[in-house]
């Protein structure tokens, strides 16, 4: 039927949406679509600056998918629609990378209607745009760690239940701490010693907040959310949630493109400073990032057991895709398909990830540093889906002061820096680790200025390499004077 429409509106003259073509998903798992043609597909969806024959906008929705007052423009730079492509937020160096303060959003804009007349952070929590560069990596690095965390509950809850006494489990995953979960004889679950996660121990690397498990999660949200677009698989099929007059938005085919696409993008790399001083610093700086404590937090590398990137994930909330026995699977091998260079492999087939992060929520505040505490609305739910029984009050909302250890892998080409991208500088940023990074930081401004510019230096080499890179580490291409 879409294949019909889509041929009809070929041949039509004219205004014309600006995706015409949609995959079936059918296609996709039956391996009718090749790799290439997949992730050409969803760079187009990514790129695509929607209209309304596409189905852009929700005149009748939030981005909540709640009723929205017919007041409220059509395009609102704090509640949203606010944009009119992913790419054009995400595209510094390039489509899919990060975004400029020009383009910062608002989360939980969406939840206030009318629009919100104020930029206020008691109201929303303004955001910096992060590269989609290695996400595909990130996500799977979060699924293997859930999956290591939820198996050390369990088996604390085999014990309790075996033993009939209370059973704890040290919490540990890829050699990341994240406390300690107690079991109850009864069942109950004891969350009071689980530090930088989610109650119920899903590792979710999206948002700086960590707050989502899945690009497709989020994918889903960001259509609704910046575009209005409904996917079929978000507002149910066949179903014109928002009253546009258009249903079947963007298909499931097309969300798992969409997915491919961002997952398999660039693995970050190394571009090395031409000139011979600049570089020795760079190296230099990069044992000093590790001599300071830098790297207890930003890990130089993770080990993934398996870089197939199969969808749906196991961890997607309703409203997705979701893996259950039924579901056919799709899959890309992120060690050797994608756009530009691909991960390290060792010889035992894992992958190394030298993404510079713990996947951990932290908090860089204390009495006198607190730039990364501007946020007053809480994010989300900490408990996740767990029944904390009448172990501790559930705190409204994710931890307001953390979080996740940003990803360095990219930081010498996605300024600005910060959760608010209100920093200009590496220094600057650097500067403001307070609270549980307060000691690393105080031995970067301790060291001799030359050692503080060699750890920048070396964090300045961290890149999203040029279109077309093929290595993970190139060099500085010869300035032209003119
Ligand atoms: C108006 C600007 C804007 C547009 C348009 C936009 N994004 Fe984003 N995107 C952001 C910002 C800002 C964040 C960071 C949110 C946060 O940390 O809370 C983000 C985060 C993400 C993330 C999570 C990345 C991470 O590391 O946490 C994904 C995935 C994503 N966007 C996908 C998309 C897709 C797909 C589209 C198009 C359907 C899109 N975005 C459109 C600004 C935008
Ligand atoms: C306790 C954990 C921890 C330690 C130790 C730590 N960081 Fe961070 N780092 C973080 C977190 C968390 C963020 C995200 C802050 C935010 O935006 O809210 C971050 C952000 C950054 C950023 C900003 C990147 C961007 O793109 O916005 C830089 C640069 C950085 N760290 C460098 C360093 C250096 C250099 C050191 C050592 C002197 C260091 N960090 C030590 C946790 C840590």
């Amino acid at each position: 039927m879409r294949w019909l429409l889509a041929a009809l509106l070929l041949s039509a003259a004219g205004e014309r949406p600006a995706v015409d073509v949609h995959l079936d998903q059918a296609d996709i798992v039956a391996g009718r679509v090749g790799a290439r043609a997949l992730l050409d597909h969803g760079q187009r969806l990514f790129d695509a600056r929607f209209n309304p024959l596409d189905g852009q906008g929700r005149p009748g929705t939030t981005g909540h998918g709640v009723p929205r007052s017919p007041t409220q423009p059509p395009f609102s730079r704090v509640s949203g629609p606010d944009a009119n492509s992913c790419s054009g937020c995400h595209f510094q160096p390039r489509s899919g990378g990060a975004g400029d303060f020009a383009v910062n959003v608002f989360t939980l804009g969406q939840e206030a209607d009318p629009v919100l007349d104020t930029l206020d952070a008691a109201r929303t929590n303004e955001r910096n745009t992060p590269p989609m560069m290695g996400a595909g990596l990130i996500e799977l690095l979060a699924r293997e760690m859930t999956g290591e965390l939820i198996a050390a509950r369990e088996a604390a809850r085999a014990e309790a239940r075996s033993t009939g006494a209370a059973a704890r489990r040290l919490l540990r995953a890829k050699g990341v701490s994240f406390g300690a979960v107690t079991v109850q004889p009864d069942g109950r679950v004891d969350p009071r010693e689980i530090e930088g996660v989610d109650w119920d121990l899903v590792v979710r690397p999206f948002h700086q907040k960590g707050a989502v498990a899945s690009l497709r999660d989020f994918t889903n949200t960001a259509l609704n959310q910046h575009h209005g677009i409904q996917t079929s698989e978000r507002a149910g099929p066949g179903v014109d949630l928002d009253g546009d007059g258009v249903k079947d938005e963007l298909t499931v085919g097309d969300v798992t493109a969409l997915v491919f696409f961002q997952a398999a993008l660039d693995t970050p790399g190394r571009m090395l400073p031409r000139d011979p001083d600049r570089r020795a610093a760079a190296a230099r700086g990069e044992s000093q990032f590790e001599a300071i404590g830098c790297a207890q937090c930003h890990l130089p590398a993770l080990v993934l057991d398996d870089a197939r990137f199969v969808e749906p994930g196991p961890y997607n909330p309703r409203g997705n895709l979701r893996r259950d026995g039924a579901t056919p699977l799709a899959s890309i091998d992120l060690a050797r398909e994608g756009i530009g260079p691909r991960p390290e492999r060792l010889p035992d087939g894992r992958v190394v990830v030298r993404a510079f992060t713990d996947l951990k929520r932290h908090d860089l505040n204390d009495e006198e540093l607190r730039h990364f505490a501007n946020e007053r609305v809480a994010q989300g739910t900490l408990a996740g889906v767990l029944q904390s029984g009448s172990f501790t009050e559930v705190p409204k909302g994710r931890p307001r002061t953390q979080f996740l250890t940003r990803r360095l892998w990219d930081a010498g080409n996605t300024d600005p820096y910060g959760h608010r991208g209100d920093l200009t500088t590496l220094t600057e940023a650097i500067h403001f680790h307070g609270g549980e990074a307060r000691a690393s930081r105080d031995a970067f401004f301790a060291q001799p200025e030359v050692d503080q510019a060699a750890v920048v230096e070396f964090l300045r080499s961290l890149q999203i390499l040029p279109a077309g890179a093929t290595e993970l580490t190139m060099t500085e291409a010869a300035r032209e004077v003119r």
